[in-house]
């Protein structure tokens, strides 16, 4: 007993020590209503022309960066798969043939989804593309990183749980001003499933015309949610992840993933784990092994950052999806400590939270303290499902605020991060208020392989 208050207060004292009492922001929004734009909005809006590429939507396609996976929907007829691209706007030297699919969801049938794998680019660069035929050709372009290297500055955006409110529309037309070179997305694509029958796939369509406007310009690395599965037997649908896969591609084998729905890229500096928080993880199934090995490929001399993405939190002090991350959390923290992951994000809950470097890995069911400690070499994790859908703000937190929660606030939003060389990254979240974007927390990240194991001054 006494062993535990020693602790108890060992712990309660090395918060005070470090200043590091939390913070939650009392901060009134004033947001739109949380209901979705309606279809016949000007966001939505179906290309002119027939058959004109529509949804159109780029990620990475390889593991260091030098390919994209260009993907679109054509509405009446297959067309064509071909993407035309080139160094220069108008001269399309290059081609790159890809593939279709379609699927059915109840009764909808969908359009044609094209996936179309670019190769062999080069890094740094900025390269102009065309999909379509004839008068319904639509032209767009992307960059591609710098090489993989040590000192790869890049931008980073970080958005989850977007939907298609005027919330979200919020946020992506901030995140558009943010510089952010590539989206990490947290899950919770569309929330279609708040929908039934065929008008959740129409749902499904909206948001791609919706997330055009970014997405067709930049690589989204998607994790899943559960608004994503759509496990749906009362209108016979039990495949999960149906509409998702099909839509939206991942790179998963070129890290040796078996499922699209965990892998992992190298970007610029990064290396970036996506997880997903909705296939089996114990010991023995396919993520876990997949994860075990994926962590020792990470070269820190290389890649620097690294970065873990997953949908549901571990460390969340909200009413809203309490607890839910904890059965991952104890399967997978100990690694996360041991190769000192930089920074975890995580959607879910529609609010902000940033925890401290904690962790709760020395409890082991029969000895140990059961609470998460101040942790030097743990991750800070950083909840983000506030990209304004239509269920609304979860502002009921738990009170009073643990010692593990550093920061959070009840609002829309978005964040950056930005890395500037091996040792640090700048760090901010923009609170959406009013159709203004303000800056609400910002800070520089200390990179955990080279200031914390190599020691390097990172003053
Ligand atoms: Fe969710």
């Amino acid at each position: 007993m006494w062993c535990r208050y020693l602790l108890l207060l060992a712990f309660l004292f090395s918060f005070i020590h470090n200043g590091t009492a939390g913070v939650t922001s009392e901060f009134i929004r004033s947001e739109f209503p949380a209901v979705d734009i309606p279809l016949d909005h000007e966001v939505f809006a179906v290309p002119k022309g027939y058959n004109a590429p529509q949804q159109v939507h780029i990620t990475q396609g390889d593991y260091d960066g030098k390919a994209v996976i260009i993907s679109w929907v054509t509405p009446d007829e297959p067309g064509s798969s071909l993407v035309q691209y080139g160094l220069s706007e108008g001269n399309y030297e290059y081609t790159a043939k890809g593939t279709f699919t379609n699927y059915t969801f109840y009764t909808y049938k969908s359009g044609y989804i094209h996936h179309t794998h670019v190769d062999g680019l080069e890094y740094d660069k900025k390269y102009f593309y065309k999909i379509g035929e004839g008068g319904s050709a639509r032209k767009f372009w992307f960059k591609t990183p710098p090489k993989v290297g040590p000192d790869s500055p890049y931008k980073f955006g970080i958005i989850g749980d977007l939907g298609q409110t005027f919330n979200s529309l919020s946020t992506i037309e901030h995140y558009k001003e943010s510089g952010g070179e590539t989206v990490l997305f947290v899950g919770d694509l569309s929330y279609a499933d708040r929908y039934q029958y065929n008008d959740i796939s129409v749902r499904w369509d909206s948001w791609g015309r919706f997330a055009e406007q970014i997405a067709a310009y930049q690589p989204w690395l998607w994790s899943a949610g559960n608004h994503d599965i759509e496990y749906l037997p009362y209108m016979g649908e039990v495949t999960p992840f149906k509409t998702y896969t099909a839509r939206y591609p991942t790179p998963y084998q070129a890290s040796n993933s078996s499922e699209p729905l965990w892998y992992a890229v190298r970007r610029a500096s990064a290396h970036i784990i996506v997880l997903c928080s909705y296939s089996p993880y114990v010991k023995y199934t396919p993520q876990y092994k997949w994860l075990e090995g994926e962590l020792k490929n990470v070269d820190r001399t290389k890649t620097p950052w690294l970065v873990v993405l997953m949908h549901v939190p571990w460390y969340n002090s909200n009413d809203a999806h309490f607890k839910e991350g904890e059965s991952m959390r104890s399967v997978f923290e100990s690694w996360f400590v041991k190769y000192k992951v930089d920074v975890v994000f995580a959607g879910h809950v529609h609010a902000y939270e940033r925890s401290h470097r904690i962790s709760n890995i020395n409890y082991n069911v029969s000895t140990g303290p059961c609470y998460p400690v101040p942790d030097k070499s743990a991750p800070i994790y950083i909840t983000i499902g506030d990209g304004g859908n239509q269920e609304g703000i979860a502002g009921k937190y738990i009170q009073p605020q643990p010692d593990y929660s550093a920061f959070r606030e009840a609002s829309y939003g978005h964040a950056t991060l930005d890395i500037k060389n091996k040792t640090h990254a700048l760090y901010h979240w923009f609170r959406n208020v009013d159709g203004v974007k303000a800056t609400t927390e910002s800070f520089v990240l200390h990179n955990q392989y080279w200031c914390l194991e190599k020691m390097y001054p990172c003053i």
